[in-house]
């Protein structure tokens, strides 16, 4: 096969009798699809505004004049609400459904918990999708769909009602090398690559509620096979306002690097050291003796230096990382903040700060606060940061630059989202649109790493602290080569156990 699937992708059509619903928006799309040759149509839910009986009566109805000979049909939360998903599958279809064709192979998958905003997708689910996926992987350009947005949005507003598991359904979908995903729900279209999948969001179609003053929108996708998938977002009427071209040439290619390693960064968070609530002092001990071992140029410490921010905490601490004798940097945890924290870091660290090594930028982004496990970036640092990345860029191509926080940005497998990043979406987007080539972070005691678009996020586990998301305490081993490839390990504490977790090819390769 080698001529693109041609497909429609609208959403959130949120319909109702009441005023939530613009019936002219609706009909002006449907106009407007009519003269657009597709091979099939996905609605990525919220077909109704609240799932009432009377809401799905008008929304059959209206749904029969869409004009695609086939339409794939996504449940969202708002026709989940008041049992509505009863509903759904006694006058819509399934719930969760595959369909294989000598083309394609497309999951539809229910990511909604009912009467809830925020998505779940659950064991089962998630078993369901793997299943399908390993079994008719082969040769075919392969599609999932869900409601819920899987990577944060810009323009979204604070970054809320995600799946919790969006981590473990990233993890899969990066394992089968899923090739194009399919989202709504926020109202807002959105094109992201994950390494080699593609992430379309669509926006409403005809609710009320748009976002950042945003038009109601559909998209116009095209999928050619092992070359690339080209996303239109497109406006009611059908002109284009934005195009997006994103190449899937496939992943699992191996580093070829023609050089060394150019700089080793040993990345550690959640030492959690303390006078009174401490660590596990035996894995403290034993995991900064590993670091030491590694011989890292650097040893970045991702938050949670200490367990409470007090005075003897801070002192105990620097003694520590004296004994280290390396080139440290500190960035903050919500820990560190604690009580009298934030003065007290300042004493003894210049956080606030751009660091410079071996050609190489390194920006400290404080994301927590003292009494939340929740973080924020906010607009002033951030603009603030990606100023100093484009003015370094425009002085020096090939300057490499990482970003270091305690908040993870990007979902991570096996951990629950419930204190994200505030402003995920917009983090996001402004990092990988400066050319970031690197955010490391260390939330939620989990390793995890993946590129979106050219910037790789590195997340670490706990390497002392009593809690941890991984079967044991450990840390990161980042090796970066002179052309630009990543290999990232987990060390395990105490046993030292190495394995790799990533390896992404050098920026130019790609
Ligand atoms: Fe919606
Ligand atoms: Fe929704």
């Amino acid at each position: 096969m080698t001529s693109p699937v041609r497909i429609v992708h609208i959403s959130d059509a949120h319909i109702t009798t009441r005023p939530q619903f613009i019936p002219r928006d609706y009909n002006t799309i449907i106009e407007t699809m009519k003269h657009i040759p597709h091979d099939f149509c996905i609605f990525t839910g919220d077909l109704t505004q609240d799932g009432l009986r009377q809401d799905y009566d008008l929304a059959n109805d209206l749904r029969t004049q869409i004009p695609s000979e086939k339409i794939y049909w996504i449940i969202g939360n708002h026709d989940s609400k008041n049992g509505g998903s009863d509903v759904w599958e006694e006058t819509v279809g399934p719930r969760e459904f595959f369909e294989v064709t000598d083309d394609i192979l497309l999951v539809g998958l229910d990511s909604c918990v009912p009467d809830r905003d925020e998505g779940r997708f659950g064991r089962e689910a998630l078993d369901y999708a793997k299943k399908i996926l390993s079994k008719y992987s082969e040769d075919r350009i392969k599609i999932v769909a869900f409601h819920h947005h899987l990577l944060p949005i810009a323009k979204t507003g604070r970054e809320r009602s995600n799946a919790v598991d969006a981590g473990d359904m990233l993890s899969l979908l990066l394992d089968y090398g899923v090739d194009a995903v399919f989202t709504g729900h926020k109202h807002h279209p959105n094109v992201s690559k994950v390494e080699d999948t593609i992430i379309i969001s669509a926006g409403t179609m005809s609710s009320y509620k748009t976002r950042s003053g945003g038009p109601r929108t559909f998209n116009y996708v095209e999928i050619t096979p092992k070359e690339d998938v080209k996303v239109q977002i497109r406006d009611i009427k059908g002109s284009m306002l934005l195009q997006e071209v994103k190449t899937i040439t496939r992943r699992f290619r191996m580093v070829n690097s023609a050089g060394g390693v150019w700089l080793r960064i040993a990345q550690i968070s959640g030492t959690d050291i303390g006078t009174v609530w401490k660590p596990n002092e035996t894995l403290l001990e034993k995991g900064l003796e590993l670091v030491k071992f590694t011989n890292p140029n650097l040893i970045v410490h991702c938050g949670n230096l200490t367990s409470k921010g007090r005075t003897t905490d801070y002192e105990k601490a620097v003694k520590i990382i004296k004994e280290l004798n390396s080139d440290y940097v500190l960035c903050p945890g919500p820990n560190d903040l604690k009580g009298y924290g934030e003065t007290l870091l300042n004493k003894y660290f210049d956080f606030d700060r751009i660091i410079e090594k071996e050609n190489s930028d390194f920006y400290i982004v404080n994301t927590s606060s003292p009494e939340t496990e929740k973080g924020v970036v906010g607009r002033t640092t951030l603009n603030r940061l990606m100023r100093h990345v484009f003015s370094e860029r425009a002085k020096e191509a090939g300057k490499f630059h990482t970003a270091i926080m305690h908040h993870h940005i990007i979902p991570i497998p096996l951990t629950r989202e419930t204190s994200a990043l505030e402003d995920a979406g917009d983090v996001l987007k402004a990092i990988t649109e400066a050319g970031v080539n690197l955010v490391l972070s260390g939330h939620l005691g989990r390793t995890f790493c993946t590129r979106v678009e050219k910037t790789i996020f590195v997340n670490c586990n706990t390497l002392s602290s009593q809690f941890t998301a991984s079967l044991e305490n450990s840390f990161n081993l980042i090796d970066i080569s002179t052309d630009g490839a990543i290999v990232v390990s987990e060390i395990h504490v105490p046993s030292g156990f190495r394995n790799i977790t990533g390896i992404f090819p050098g920026i130019q390769t790609v």
